[in-house]
């Protein structure tokens, strides 16, 4: 029973879609009315509004923390272990790719997924950011970077946590977040895929 309540509120928490509610709170567009309509802190910054994307950033990344050590710190005390901790990680980046509170039309995963990866090890969190920013500096491309960190996350944390729950979890996140930027793979291949900070028409 309280490791459903645990999943149920890293759903919630998962659900609060900071690109939608930072762009409401700061008067801009909906982020999924223009540009790749990700609700996300690329699309987000595609309004040239650099803080509403930092902001995004923070918040998404945050909010996949905090689900994660809330079990970790509290779990014990109820009974839950590192599998009911890897269910919680699954959970809130359930409830950010389809959240309750915005009609089930949520983002990529990227920023949840390293806030997760940071709650697994900060380590891990530190390596997927740093592949993301070599990719993302050389290339410009947001999505490439997110792909490429997600295809070498797996490999990380089999390293630095070894062939566990946390391991597992962060399989099912990696193949998550490919599976989600189906469409920019899509542009990748066809050349159209846009720059980073390249503002939406
Ligand atoms: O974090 C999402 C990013 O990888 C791609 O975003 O808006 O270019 O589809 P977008």
């Amino acid at each position: 029973m309280t490791t459903i309540a645990f999943i149920v509120a890293a759903y919630l928490i998962g659900s609060l879609s900071f690109a939608v509610i930072v762009s409401r709170v700061m008067g801009l567009a909906d982020p999924r009315t223009f540009g790749s309509g990700n609700p996300g802190a690329t699309n987000v910054l595609r309004t040239g509004k650099k803080a509403a994307a930092a902001l995004t950033l923070l918040g998404d990344g945050v909010k996949g923390w905090v689900a994660v050590v809330l079990a970790q710190w509290l779990g014990p005390r109820f009974g839950l272990a590192e599998p009911e901790v890897g269910m919680v990680a699954l959970a809130v980046m359930a409830g950010h790719i389809w959240p309750l509170f915005f009609g089930f039309r949520g983002g990529k995963g990227v920023a949840t997924g390293v806030g997760v990866l940071a709650g697994f090890h900060p380590l891990l969190a530190l390596g997927a950011a740093l592949i993301w920013a070599a990719v993302a500096f050389s290339t410009k491309i947001s999505s490439l970077a997110a792909i490429v960190a997600s295809f070498f996350a797996p490999f990380l944390a089999f390293w630095l946590c070894g062939p566990g729950v946390y391991f597992g979890s962060t399989v099912v996140i990696a193949l998550l977040l490919i599976q989600r930027h189906k469409k920019n793979i899509l542009n990748l291949l066809a050349g159209t895929e846009g720059r980073i900070g390249q503002k939406a028409k």
